[in-house]
């Protein structure tokens, strides 16, 4: 059968999705990682370019299928990704941040590997914050007129609700949108479908969508359309 027809309502737009989980190297052989599938990333790739944008997949450590993305940039560390995305950014309308990027990595990482010395206990390891790459993005919008997305993926915990905690996300980070998926008890993380708010940098809420991850993705994209001025092309 045919492929079927989409609308090709981003064409001429040029868009830069990350997707995945960063790993932070402990020694050469270890790292501290989690566990984003990047399956919701991939999925907004995907959808971007069944309509037509020109779109770059910055993936961390992805081992899901990549569904006929293009173009794909593969990074491993949050430094990496960082890199990748400032460089990428200058010639995007849009970027979209849905990697899970590792909040801290090791202070020093050996260059041979951490071996048990026999009657210590293990050596603690030594954190350090890492940069918030979608709120450098936000703030210094790397080509003017730009877009930017986040994704929070939030449970709800005794100081708030899921909600509470994402406007309040969207707030500190200055991105125009942010996509709320609240995760925990078999939601969002690893899972088929995804029910999401999608709020603005004052937290308010502008689309809600739900469904599968594509569902979910071109919810989203749908979404930017509104948010951005008309496609030149
Ligand atoms: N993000 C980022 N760089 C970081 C941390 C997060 O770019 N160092 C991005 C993620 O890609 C996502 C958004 O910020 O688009 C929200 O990530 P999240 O982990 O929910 O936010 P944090 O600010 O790290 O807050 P939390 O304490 O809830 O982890
Ligand atoms: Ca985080």
């Amino acid at each position: 059968a045919a492929a079927p027809v989409v609308a090709q309502d981003l064409a001429g737009l040029r868009v830069v999705v990350s997707a995945g989980g960063t790993r932070e190297p402990i020694d050469p052989v270890r790292f501290i990682g989690n566990l984003s599938s990047g399956r919701q990333g991939i999925a907004l790739a995907c959808a971007a370019q069944d309509r037509g944008a020109d779109v770059t997949l910055v993936g961390a450590n992805l081992t899901e299928p990549l569904d006929g993305v293009a173009d794909v940039v593969r990074v491993g560390s949050t430094a990496e990704l960082r890199e990748s995305m400032r460089l990428l950014a200058p010639d995007a309308d849009v970027v979209v941040m849905t990697a899970a990027v590792a909040d801290f990595r090791p202070a020093r990482t050996p260059a041979s590997k951490i071996k048990k010395v026999p009657g210590q206990g293990p050596a603690p390891i030594e954190l350090v914050e890492n940069p918030d790459i979608l709120a450098e993005l936000a703030r210094e919008r790397l080509r003017p007129g730009q877009v930017v997305v986040g994704f929070a993926a939030e449970t709800g915990d005794d100081t708030g609700d899921v909600w509470h905690h994402g406007r309040a996300k969207a707030r500190r980070k200055g991105a125009d949108l942010l996509v709320i998926n609240p995760v925990g008890h078999g939601k969002g993380f690893g899972t088929d479908t995804n029910e999401v708010l999608i709020v603005d940098a004052h937290g308010e809420t502008v689309a809600q969508a739900q469904g599968t991850k594509r569902e979910v993705a071109d919810a989203v994209w749908d979404t930017v359309l509104k948010a951005s001025p008309p496609i030149s092309s």
